[in-house]
C-alpha cells in the first residue's frame, strides 16, 4: 500500500502524511527533506547562487548524517530545495531511493510535489493537500516565530511559482488524486478528510 500527499508548501501535507503514517502503521519519507538536503550541500560545496554542476553532484552522493533538523526546515533551505529541484538530473538522482522506500512493506507513505504524478504514479491513495496563500503564509509565520507576514508571503508566492511552472515534475494534482483543502479546517479535521479519502480507495 503506497499512500501519496502532494501539495505546496505549508499546506500541511507534513502533518497529514505523518499522521496517515501513525494511523496505519506505515513508513513515511518527507521527500522535501531530500531536495532541501541537495540544496544545502550544493551551497556547502559551491557556494551561491547554485551551480547545477555542484547542484548534481550532491544529488548523486547525498548523505543524510550531514544535516540538523533545524538546518532543514529553515526558509534558507526550502528556497534553496526549490531551485535545486527544477534540474532534471537532481530528480532523476533521488528517484530510485524514493520508490525503493515506497515499496517497503507494509506500506508507506510519502509526501511531496510528485509522488502522485511521477515517483509513484501506481498509489493506491493519492492526496493533494491545498490551502490558500495567505493561510499558508499565516501558518509559516507562526512556525517561524518572529518573521514578517510580508515576507513570508512572498517567499511562498515565489516557492509556489518555481515549483508549478518548472518543466519537469511540475507541482500539480494527479487526475485521481483526491484534493483536500485545508484552507478552513484544523489538524483534526484535516486528517479526519485525508483518512476518509484513504479509506475510499482501499
Ligand atoms: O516540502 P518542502 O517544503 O520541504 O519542499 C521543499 C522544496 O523541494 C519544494 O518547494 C520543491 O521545490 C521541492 N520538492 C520537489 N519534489 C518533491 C518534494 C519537494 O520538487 N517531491
Amino acid at each position: 500500500m503506497i499512500i501519496a500527499v502532494d501539495g505546496p508548501a505549508a499546506a500541511g501535507k507534513g502533518t497529514i502524511a505523518r499522521a496517515l503514517a501513525r494511523h496505519y502503521g506505515y513508513h513515511f519519507l518527507d521527500t522535501g527533506a531530500l531536495y532541501r538536503m541537495v540544496g544545502l550541500a550544493a551551497i556547502r560545496a559551491g557556494g551561491e547562487p547554485i551551480t547545477t554542476v555542484s547542484a548534481i553532484t550532491a544529488a548523486k552522493s547525498l548523505d543524510p548524517s550531514h544535516f540538523s533538523d533545524a538546518e532543514l526546515r529553515n526558509e534558507k533551505a526550502g528556497a534553496a530545495a526549490s531551485i535545486v529541484a527544477v534540474i532534471p538530473e537532481v530528480r532523476a538522482a533521488l528517484l530510485d531511493l524514493q520508490r525503493n522506500f515506497a515499496k517497503k512493506p507494509p506500506g508507506a507513505v510519502l509526501d511531496g510535489r510528485d509522488i502522485g504524478t511521477v515517483v509513484c504514479p501506481d498509489a493506491h491513495a493519492k492526496l493533494f493537500i491545498t490551502a490558500s496563500a495567505e493561510v499558508r503564509a499565516k501558518r509559516r509565520q507562526i512556525e517561524l516565530g518572529a518573521a514578517d507576514y510580508a515576507v513570508v508571503l512572498a517567499e511562498i508566492r515565489a516557492r509556489d511559482e518555481r515549483d508549478s511552472k518548472r518543466a519537469t515534475a511540475p507541482l500539480v494534482a494527479a487526475a485521481d488524486a483526491v484534493v483536500i483543502d485545508t484552507s478552513e479546517m484544523d489538524v483534526t479535521a484535516a486528517v479526519a478528510a485525508a483518512i476518509d479519502a484513504v479509506e475510499a480507495r482501499r
